[in-house]
């Protein structure tokens, strides 16, 4: 298979990262089984709930890095096993997806050597996959977290307010200045929870990407999350999954 496709979702807390990220692996599952890859960048870990998959919370990055850093012979302590392989390990597997937790963030101090060992390890596993769909990818309050080195697409999540518009604006100032050897190749904003009222267009031309889709406020939605049921129970009319299927048309074609 040739390099998978990598998707980042990112944008203000509790804008709606986690639910768009499941859904679309949800989708991606269905469509492309065993062929998806999922990674929890986001150390709160929800999908194992919206995804309802059962996980080994131990079985993360973080603690994986933990578990390296001090040996003089990194090679060794993996048994002369690539990076890609090790990760293997830790991954966890779902029905027609995988879910890679990234777990807490790093603590200081500086493992340079064995963060640049996992990323590299990371950016191999993704080829394994034909998408990878990164939950809460690092916005601008902790860019040193990326997860991933090349994204082919950054999904910037926003309600309605002015202040998540600001953050999208933020997020996308720094994603696309290609600092911290990131590079993004296609940027987009997600409106979620579009109510009747209007987007405020020129709060939404400043954040500087074309919006890739909106998403209605979803009561049926809501409830699931709320009473932590696995959106993979969704029903099939509930109005944000044609939203995100949409979403996830353009993401493809792209
Ligand atoms: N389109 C929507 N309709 C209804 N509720 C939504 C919608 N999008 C998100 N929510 C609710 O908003 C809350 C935060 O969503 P979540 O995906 O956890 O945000 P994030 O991952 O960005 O922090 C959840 O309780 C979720 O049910
Ligand atoms: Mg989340």
């Amino acid at each position: 298979m040739g390099k998978g496709k990598t998707v980042a979702i990112t944008g203000k807390g509790g804008t709606g990262k986690s639910i768009i990220a499941s859904l679309m692996v949800t989708m991606l599952a269905k469509r492309y089984p065993g062929e998806v890859l999922a990674i929890d960048a986001d150390s709160a870990m929800s999908l194992p709930y919206t995804l309802g998959i059962q996980v080994d919370p131990k079985k993360t990055i973080t603690a994986m890095r933990r578990s390296i850093v001090g040996y003089n012979d990194v090679k060794k302590k993996m048994n002369d096993r690539p990076m890609r392989e090790v990760i293997r390990d830790i991954v966890h597997h779902g029905d027609g997806f995988d879910l890679l937790l990234m777990g807490r963030p790093e603590e200081p101090g500086c493992y340079c050597a064995v963060n640049d060992l996992l990323r590299h390890g990371m950016d191999m596993l993704v080829q394994d996959y034909r998408i990878s769909i990164v939950d809460g990818e690092a916005g601008p309050e902790q860019i040193n977290r990326r997860v991933l080195k090349d994204l082919d697409t950054l999904l910037v999540v926003s309600d309605m307010s002015a202040r998540s518009l600001e953050t999208a604006r933020g997020i996308v100032k720094i994603a696309l200045a290609n600092e911290n050897g990131i590079s993004v190749r296609k940027a987009g904003l997600v409106l979620n929870r579009v109510k009747n009222d209007q987007p405020l267009q020129a709060l939404v031309e400043k954040v500087g990407v074309p919006v890739v889709g909106s998403i209605p406020e979803d009561p049926i939605l809501n409830q699931y999350d709320r009473e932590g049921r696995s959106l993979r129970e969704l029903p099939a009319e509930a109005v944000s999954i044609a939203a995100v299927e949409s979403i996830l048309q353009s993401v493809l074609a792209d």
